[in-house]
């Protein structure tokens, strides 16, 4: 034991020469393209996520009917998972250091997914939901896409997660609207 300890005196302090331990941290393995590619694709998925979490929210608050106790609920279970999914992106895009669209300005006028009215029916909300999964799923599959092509694998791993979840929500509300 006390042979371990004294041969630990020996190590160096960092593996690094000198140059290289005073310079700034070694960026990822990604060009400055590729970086763009990665993080437009995710901005733009970013957007649409956040215009989606404020209709889950307006839905959740203005559901009336007989479906009210199911769907006030069920709302709220998605959009805390959308804010999840939101949070995760949004750093990702950090992880590259790049700034992720963070305002409510941003987010409308880059979103495909388009706000409504509050005073929808309940049937109405849920078919807005499935719309918005569509638009939500295509813009995922693209950044997998991109993610693929740049071997970003930490990228494609997160985004393929929110897939499986966001078509079990597609399955769900449509099994909703079922007659
Ligand atoms: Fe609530």
């Amino acid at each position: 034991m006390k042979a371990v300890k004294d041969d630990l005196k020996d190590l160096p302090q960092t593996q690094l020469d000198t140059r290289a331990a005073k310079a700034k941290p070694v960026k990822m393995g990604w060009s400055t393209e590729e970086v763009e590619r990665i993080t437009a694709a995710l901005n733009d998925l970013l957007a649409n996520y956040s215009v989606h979490y404020q209709k889950l929210r307006n839905y959740h608050w203005n559901v009336k009917g007989p479906d009210f106790f199911d769907l006030h609920e069920q709302f709220e279970l998605q959009y805390t998972e959308s804010l999840q999914h939101i949070d995760d992106i949004a750093e990702r895009i950090r992880i590259f250091s790049k700034t992720p669209v963070s305002t409510l300005q941003e987010y409308l006028e880059m979103s495909e997914i388009k706000e409504t009215a509050s005073n929808l029916s309940s049937e109405l909300m849920v078919r807005e939901l499935i719309t918005d999964y569509t638009v939500l799923l295509n813009y995922m599959f693209t950044v997998v896409e991109v993610a693929s092509e740049q071997h970003d694998a930490g990228t494609e791993e997160m985004v393929k997660k929110f897939i499986n979840t966001i078509e079990k929500h597609h399955w769900m509300l449509s099994a909703f609207l079922a007659k």
